[in-house]
Order: C-alpha cells, then sequence, then structure tokens
C-alpha cells in the first residue's frame, strides 16, 4: 500500500527483544548487551556492515528459544549444558521469516565451541563465523557482574575468554575482543543505561523500514514467543489477531487498519513476556500475588509498544485489552471516553477467542453460552455494544477464522516445541 507509515526493523526488533528480558531482573539488557558486543566485534574483525548488521539484529533475538525461565537463567551459565535446545527452538520460530533467515542461522549454532576448529561444523552442519561471535558476545556478557563496577572487572574477564582461546571460542575472535577490551568505553557503553540510544547510534541497518505486511509477519513471529511459554494458550493470539481483523472489517475499518489490527492482536499479550511461566502454567488456584503479576502484562505491553514510532494506534489497541467501559478494567482504568473502537473491538476479540477455544482442562463454550457470557458484560457496561452486535451477527464466520488459525498456529506449536525437545539438545 502507498505511504503507509514503515518501521524501522532495528527499532522493532530491539524493543520486542526488550519485553524477553523483562521477566528476570538480572536478564535486564541482556539482548541489547549481546547485540552491542556482537557490533563491536564484528566491526573489529572488518566484517561487511551487511553481515555486522544481521549478527547485531541475531544478538538482539538469541536466546527467544528459552521459552521458560530456567532456560533462560541456565544459560547464564558460563559453560551451558543443554543450551542447544533453545538455540535451536529460536531457529524454527525465525528461519520462516524471509528477512531472518541469515539471523536464524546465527542463532541457531550460538552455543557450539571452537574446540580447536572442530566448531566450524556442527551436526553436520557448516557453523557460521558470526554465530561464534555471538557466542563470544553472549559470554561476555554473562561474566559481567552488574553489582560491581564493570572496568575493575576487565582483567579476570580477559583472562577468563583468554583461557578459552581455542577450547570454547574461535582465537580470530578472541583477538579482536582483546584489542577492544583495552578500551574503557566498550565496557562503559555496554552496561550503560543509554545502551539502546548508543546502540541505535552506531548501528547503519536502522534504516531497513518494513513494510505492513513484514510486520505482520514479525508479529506473528512474537506472538509464538508469547504463546509458546504456555500449554494452555499456546494459540491464543493468533485468535484473537484474526477475529479483531474480521471484526475490524466487518466495522468498515480502512484495509490498513485492518491490518494494524491483526499486528495489535498478535502483540495484545506481549507483556506476558515479564510473567513466570510456572505461573501461567497454573490452570487454576493462582493466589493474589500471582494474579497480580499477571495482571501487570497490559501495563508491560503498552510500556514495550510505546517505544516503537508508528506504533501508536496499534498500541492502544493492543494494551487497552482489559479496560473496561465502566472504568473497571486494568491498569489505566479508562473509561468509554478513552476506549476507541479499536480498543472495544481488540476486548470483544479477546473475550470470544479465551472463552471459544478449548484449554486443555476445558472444552471451549458453545455458541449460546459464547453470546450469553458476551451479552452479560455489554449489560455490565464492559464490552461494547456494537462489537458484541457484530460478532453476533457473523459468529458463524468469525468463529471459523478463528479456529483456522488456532488450528495452524497450534500445528506450529507441536512443530517448533515438540522438534526442539530432540533428545540430543
Ligand atoms: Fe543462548
Ligand atoms: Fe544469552
Ligand atoms: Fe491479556
Amino acid at each position: 500500500m502507498k505511504n503507509e507509515p514503515t518501521t524501522s526493523l532495528f527499532e522493532l526488533v530491539t524493543g520486542l527483544s526488550e519485553a524477553v528480558d523483562l521477566v528476570s531482573p538480572v536478564l535486564v539488557n541482556h539482548h541489547k548487551m549481546v547485540a552491542y558486543f556482537s557490533l563491536c566485534l564484528g566491526s573489529e574483525l572488518g566484517l561487511s556492515i551487511e553481515n555486522t548488521s544481521q549478527t547485531v539484529l541475531a544478538g538482539a533475538l538469541h536466546d527467544i528459544g528459552a521459552l521458560s525461565i530456567s532456560e533462560r537463567l541456565e544459560a547464564l551459565d558460563f559453560e551451558v549444558e543443554h543450551a542447544h535446545q533453545h538455540a535451536e527452538t529460536a531457529y524454527h520460530l525465525l528461519k520462516g521469516f524471509p528477512p531472518f533467515s541469515k539471523i536464524a542461522e546465527f542463532i541457531r549454532f550460538h552455543h557450539v565451541w571452537w574446540n580447536w576448529g572442530e566448531g566450524r561444523q556442527f551436526r553436520g552442519q557448516e557453523v557460521p563465523l558470526e554465530s561464534h561471535i555471538l557466542h563470544l558476545a553472549d559470554r561476555i556478557s554473562v561474566l559481567i557482574n552488574k553489582e560491581h563496577q564493570v572496568l575493575s572487572q576487565v582483567d579476570n574477564i580477559k583472562k577468563h575468554i583468554e583461557g578459552q582461546s581455542q577450547r570454547m571460542f574461535n582465537p580470530d575472535i578472541v583477538g579482536a575482543f582483546n584489542s577492544l577490551a583495552g578500551k574503557e568505553f566498550f565496557w562503559l557503553d555496554a552496561v550503560s543505561n543509554s545502551i539502546s540510544s548508543i546502540l541505535s547510534n552506531r548501528i547503519k541497518i536502522k534504516t531497513i523500514q518494513l513494510d505492513l505486511d513484514a510486520i505482520i509477519n514479525l508479529a506473528d513471529i512474537f506472538s509464538q514467543i508469547i504463546d509458546f511459554r504456555c500449554q494452555f494458550t499456546a494459540n491464543h493470539s493468533s485468535g484473537v489477531a484474526v477475529c479483531a481483523e474480521r471484526l475490524a472489517q466487518l466495522a468498515a475499518f480502512s484495509e490498513h487498519d485492518c491490518k494494524m489490527m491483526r499486528v495489535a492482536g498478535y502483540l495484545h499479550d506481549l507483556g506476558k513476556l515479564a510473567v513466570p511461566v510456572d505461573i501461567l502454567n497454573k490452570p487454576s488456584g493462582l493466589s493474589d500475588e500471582e494474579f497480580q503479576i499477571i495482571k501487570s502484562h497490559t501495563y508491560y505491553t503498552y510500556r514495550i509498544l510505546e517505544k516503537i514510532c508508528g506504533f501508536e494506534k496499534i498500541n492502544s489497541w493492543a494494551s487497552f485489552h482489559h479496560e473496561c467501559l465502566d472504568g473497571g478494567g486494568y491498569p489505566f482504568h479508562l473509561g468509554e471516553p478513552d476506549l476507541s473502537m479499536g480498543s472495544r473491538i481488540m476486548a470483544a476479540a479477546d473475550v470470544f477467542t479465551a472463552i471459544m477455544e478449548d484449554r486443555p482442562y476445558r472444552a471451549g463454550m458453545d455458541e449460546g453460552s459464547a453470546l450469553r457470557v458476551l451479552q452479560k458484560m455489554v449489560d455490565n457496561n464492559k464490552l461494547d455494544a456494537g462489537v458484541v452486535t457484530l460478532l453476533k451477527c457473523n459468529f458463524e464466520e468469525i468463529n471459523r477464522y478463528r479456529l483456522s488459525a488456532q488450528e495452524v498456529s497450534g500445528n506450529r506449536y507441536h512443530r517448533i516445541v515438540g522438534q526442539s525437545e530432540h533428545p540430543d539438545y
């Protein structure tokens, strides 16, 4: 479509990957730090701008396949056991998105040891140099103790890395690290609170723009990262996305806005990345504290998406899905005057999808019961009457869209999560 605003690939990736690091305070900025070290190492080694840029994006996404917090925290040990599982999961999540085909390869092998040159290959596959750069960038990052002044740690970190040259790391990359490690800025940038703007100022690819169709594909990948952490809701966002998009079409939104609605649907639960998996996977019996933690997810969706330029509308549609017309929702307690038609559509699509989908511990509702629940929410001034009428009048069609989208993502869940659970990983 002509004249549509586009979004920077770099900004979108770093924004979304920030969400993945919210799950634990020790992980804050981990992805950005690895992206930063990858950038420095790639430039020092004289990689092309294109390849350095791809390595930086790979750094910003490298651990997205670690779906549980224990996997994320285990990856912080210097010599990680079972590390290839999350790398393989990330590979399968990303490889279908054409701009990420190289990035997926780099990430797939980011825990392969150099092993005196044997690490040029892994399980019969060529391991790109960029994977070895990522490996070292990642390990430098885990060696930094955020509690202490970074410059006082440099000698120890250098000793550690040099001691692993040839065994864990490619010696050429260790050489590049050694030249960088003598410069204070290298370390101070990495732990700076302004790491986002430092990265953004230095990176050359920020000019790569994504059009709306590519953003839909990327948001779809992120919906899997969000949903695949929880077996009960492994295909929830895909259902919400198509229902919301169809409702937007029925409400005569422009073609462009209908696509934006699809993106908002994929990302509406983005903030769930900040919720530990064991809480998400509890079918019932949540303590009050656990319930409050879950409730915070739309707040995080909002705070992450507000940083992405051009996502203002998407943000308000995605993040207000637990707000209610009577002002009794959360986290902003918005009321009728503040809730746009798009936000009202998302709220209804979310409830509709949630009550209709089968969960392992209960079957989805039938049409009659679902309509009664939705009508009650209209009567109690929670959901918009007009949107629910649209849903009622097109129930069968919208439900068909939901079912086929959820079937596709359910199959992907079994393929991707099942695949990476290979006993060798
Ligand atoms: Fe990793
Ligand atoms: Fe990592
Ligand atoms: Fe939600």
